[in-house]
């Protein structure tokens, strides 16, 4: 029997994995009743509505970020004071802020370097690689006629691709995803201490691997993306980027977020395609019109971040709700993506849609996703990659359960077994 009583933000926890796995009635709720909701276990106040979202993506002057203040320890509990000696211990790099945390005017600077780096005509020249990876992972399993799509295809092959521009050779992939795997597992907030500290030795592990990549780009320069980051000068800082500084990007700020994150949207969009037969079919009677805006929908419908943060840096009121100075707000990209004020029926695929990318996928204003042409690259060859190659395709008959890795911040299935005829 069905639980027909009208259900309250209460009755939902972005802490429960049930509500982490399908938080699509909560962001509801919330919407309606809700908008600006704080979330009595975290205290966080939660944004769901597109447009106060994107007002405070907008807004510097009354929301900012984590800080730019690497060694302050003020704050921390004992158990993350503990964490952080693990760093000495193993000889490892101290978090330093990410170019995500940082605000203006220190994080324009950066940023501007970063910008450079990841330049549109830089970005484009990647795609007959990205396009020849994706074909080279399909291979390996098109005689089969079935895989494990998140495994054998949604993981590598943003992998692979950040890797290549970030130094690290393809036969150490797996290597480098078990330190992000173990970075976004902290990152999640549900682990214990013993499983916190293995996975920040795992980070470690990594942090030596990419400090010999460094000094070799420092000696020999190369064309990729890491080289661009580990030369330029930052003029306003007369300087190039520390390790730390860079150790800090190449976790956070591109494994992770260039690869987690592109990972969960090419997984989705597979979903989507076989739960609605209809959607595939018109993909493929015109790929050339219809696979940019299917890339879209599948970000916006299944945002891969679902939410990160910012800080409350005056007192504010948002919807009639008070937020004092210092408090911390949620932002959730993914409830905002959903709301009806926005868009027209915004739960269904829909491949006329009129301006698809109008979405907060990716953020919006100064931290917006620096990855975004280079991730949407990934999505669109993946799925063209299935266009051209497949003629059907279907769940693997009693191998899914569909159910995603728990998490706060992030949406990621943890397999999807699919089987098909290839042409
Ligand atoms: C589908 C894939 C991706 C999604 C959904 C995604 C999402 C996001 C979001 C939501 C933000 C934060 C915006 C904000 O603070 O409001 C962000 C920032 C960022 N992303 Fe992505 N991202 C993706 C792929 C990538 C890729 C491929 C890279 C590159 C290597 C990347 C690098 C970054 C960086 C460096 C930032 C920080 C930018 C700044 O603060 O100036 N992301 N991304």
């Amino acid at each position: 029997m069905s639980d027909t009583r009208e259900k309250t933000p209460e009755d939902f926890s972005f802490l429960d994995p049930a509500v982490q796995d399908c938080p699509y009635e909560a962001y509801q709720v919330l919407r309606d009743q809700a908008p600006v909701y704080q979330d009595p276990q975290t205290g966080q106040f939660v944004i769901t509505r597109f447009a106060d979202l994107r007002e405070v993506l907008l807004d510097t002057e009354n929301f900012g970020n984590g800080g730019t203040r690497p060694d302050a320890k003020q704050g921390l509990s004992e158990r993350q004071l503990r964490m952080l000696a693990v760093y000495e211990e193993k000889d490892g790099w101290l978090p330093e802020p990410t170019l995500a945390a940082r605000n203006d005017p220190n994080h324009r600077q950066m940023r501007n370097m970063f910008d450079k780096a990841f330049r549109p005509g830089k970005i484009k020249q990647l795609d007959p690689f990205v396009e020849s990876v994706a074909n080279r992972l399909f291979d390996a399993f098109a005689g089969d006629g079935h895989c494990d799509w998140v495994q054998q295809f949604a993981v590598p092959l943003p992998l692979i691709v950040i890797g290549h521009q970030m130094g690290v050779r393809e036969e150490d992939i797996w290597f480098i995803k078990r330190a992000t795997d173990a970075w976004v597992r902290r990152f999640g907030q549900m682990l214990s201490e013993e499983e916190e500290r293995e996975a920040l030795e795992a980070e470690i592990d990594a942090q030596h691997y990419f400090k010999k990549v460094f000094d070799r780009l420092r000696e020999e320069p190369d064309d990729t993306l890491l080289s661009d980051l580990v030369n330029s000068e930052i003029p306003e800082w007369g300087r190039t980027l520390t390790d730390g500084e860079l150790q800090a990007e190449m976790m956070s700020d591109t494994f992770v977020g260039g690869s987690e994150t592109s990972t969960n949207a090419i997984a989705e969009g597979v979903k989507i395609l076989i739960e609605q037969p209809a959607v595939w079919e018109q993909l493929k009677s015109d790929p050339d019109k219809y696979l940019r805006t299917f890339v879209e929908e599948v970000l916006r419908l299944e945002s891969p971040v679902q939410t990160l943060g910012r800080t409350a840096l005056k007192d504010i009121e948002i919807q009639g709700v008070k937020i004092p100075a210092g408090a911390s707000i949620a932002t959730r990209y993914a409830a905002a993506n959903r709301d009806e004020r926005r868009f027209e029926c915004p739960a269904d695929v829909d491949l006329e849609r009129k301006n698809p990318m109008a979405h907060l996928t990716f953020g919006a204003g100064i931290h917006y996703c620096l990855g975004a042409p280079l991730a949407r690259r990934e999505l669109y060859y993946s799925f063209k990659t299935l266009v051209d190659r497949v003629d059907e395709l279907w769940f693997a008959p009693g191998s899914n359960d569909f159910q995603h890795h728990p998490h706060m911040f992030l949406r990621a299935l943890k397999e999807l077994h699919i089987e098909f005829k290839a042409k």
